[in-house]
């Protein structure tokens, strides 16, 4: 059994939803054990008991939040070599995987044990506070359930 904490940031609630639509493609394959929290109350001791960690961030002025950026510096401390992660976004207009590619750029570079599982996941919403663009949500099935695949290869 494949087991996932997806962790996440999210101000007005969009990047929760995204969350929790990962979660639900990925418990559409047999195998997974998921697991969903808010990053502020995820205890990074509880990292050891996980395969794998995804992580999902507004995108707030180009890049991640604050404190996903924080967060990633931690995971930087602990041993998790053997472990891998994947993560995703939300956004508006022209800042498509903006944030995404300079998480994984941060984690590459300051968590190098953590394994990339596939590329991650950028979604697109209409205003500061949402909603989730049409045809998005789909997407977030998914790849929520290419990642559970991957992870049971
Ligand atoms: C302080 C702040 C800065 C933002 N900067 C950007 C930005 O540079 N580029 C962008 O695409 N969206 C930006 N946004 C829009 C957010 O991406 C959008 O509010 C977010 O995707 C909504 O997710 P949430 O409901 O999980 O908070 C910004 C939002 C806030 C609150």
């Amino acid at each position: 059994m494949a087991k996932v904490i997806v962790v996440y940031e999210t101000k007005y609630g969009n990047t929760k939803l995204v969350a929790e639509k990962i979660i639900e493609g990925m418990r559409e394959v047999e195998g997974i054990e998921t697991t969903l929290s808010e990053i502020k109350e995820f205890d990074l001791n509880k990292l050891a008991n996980y395969d794998a960690i995804l992580i999902g961030s507004p995108n707030h002025f180009g890049g991640p939040t604050r404190g996903i950026k924080k967060f990633i510096d931690k995971l930087g401390k602990l041993s998790l070599s053997g472990k891998s992660f994947a993560v995703f976004d939300t956004y508006l207009g022209k800042d498509f995987e903006k944030a995404v590619k300079k998480m994984e750029k941060q984690i590459n570079e300051k968590v190098p044990g953590l394994k990339m599982i596939a590329p991650g996941l950028s979604i697109r919403v209409e205003g500061m506070k949402g909603l989730i663009s049409e045809g998005e949500l789909p997407k977030c099935i998914e790849f929520g359930k290419k990642i559970a695949n991957l992870l049971k290869t």
